[in-house]
């Protein structure tokens, strides 16, 4: 399966909070430019199931005579509905949450089901046998993992090659601060072993652009300030984020294009899943793939 090296996001910025226009100008200018992978989650919005949601009107008025140049994920794990059949790895919670994802999305199959999350009660053979059988109910083409511990990863690997499905893709928090999927060993096995590796929150929501380097704007996810706190933003690493940026100038780079770059440059990365506010700020991210 052949990903583009930078994927769009639908964390933030595509739920029901924001305006419809400007999630339809940024997705149509990222399929414009190649970015044909859409990452989306059961929780993505705010509110909740809203980012699905604007996925399926972008199917309705621009996408689906495009269907087959996408490549659309969504995923489960965290917490959906209330009761405890909404969170975590239950089959039933991953068989019902795909099927309400498909209404949302307006969409007969995803390319790509995730489970979210590790879930430590659920047996591993369920979570894993769900992911199996909803690959071949035809819910999804491929599965994946994301947030895993690289012990429970191996024993996803090796369950989902028994049973013909095959491990497609990790999806993990790496960027220029935190380096755990490397340091945990997991972009190792991952590497090792023929499966992908997609970064997620490549420049730190934000923190590894300009966006924070003289202050925090009205309009940014910090200042909105629930996923994003300003609290993370210490003055050594703000010291960090100021040589990093004089370091991209001095190649003629912007410092997010130079953070993303350094992602793809590293062992097993499939691709940067990012998120943008804007069509600028994506037109900027783009360059890092030019
Ligand atoms: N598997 C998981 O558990 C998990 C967890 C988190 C994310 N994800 C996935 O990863 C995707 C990306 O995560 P993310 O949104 O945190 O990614 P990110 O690319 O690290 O951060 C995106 C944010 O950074 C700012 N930004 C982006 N480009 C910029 C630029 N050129 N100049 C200035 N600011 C820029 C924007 O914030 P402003 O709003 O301030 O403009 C934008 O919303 C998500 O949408 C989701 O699909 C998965």
């Amino acid at each position: 399966m052949l990903l583009p090296r930078l994927s769009l996001g639908f964390w933030h910025n595509f739920g029901s909070v924001d305006p419809y226009e400007r999630s339809r100008e940024i997705t149509r200018y990222a399929f414009d430019h190649g970015v044909t992978h859409f990452d989306l989650a059961n929780n993505y919005g705010p509110v909740y199931g809203s980012a699905e949601e604007t996925m399926g009107r972008l199917m309705d008025d621009t996408f689906r005579p495009y269907r087959d140049e996408l490549f659309i994920a969504t995923k489960a794990g965290y917490d959906m509905w209330p009761g405890p059949y909404g969170n975590w790895g239950s089959r039933k919670y991953l068989m019902a949450s795909l099927d309400q994802s498909l209404r949302r999305m307006h969409l007969d199959y995803v390319d790509l089901f995730y489970s979210h999350r590790y879930d430590p009660n659920t047996p591993l053979e369920e979570t894993l046998q769900a992911l199996v059988d909803i690959v071949r109910q035809g819910k999804a083409l491929y599965v994946g993992i994301s947030r895993w511990p690289l012990e429970a990863t191996k024993c996803a690997f090796e369950y989902l090659k028994q049973h013909d499905v095959p491990l497609l893709i990790y999806q993990g928090r790496l960027n220029m601060i935190d380096r755990a999927p490397q340091e945990e060993g997991i972009m190792d096995f991952c590497a090792d072993n023929g499966v992908g590796f997609i970064s997620f929150s490549p420049l730190a929501q934000g923190l590894l652009t300009d966006r924070y380097l003289n202050g925090i704007p009205k309009e940014s996810r910090m200042a909105k300030g629930k996923f994003l706190k300003e609290s993370m933003l210490t003055d050594e690493l703000l010291a960090k984020i100021r040589q990093w940026n004089a370091e991209a100038q001095a190649k003629e780079m912007t410092l997010a294009e130079y953070a993303l770059r350094w992602i793809l440059e590293q062992r097993g990365v499939t691709s940067v899943l990012v998120g943008a506010s804007s069509t600028a700020q994506l037109e900027k991210n783009l360059h890092c793939v030019l």
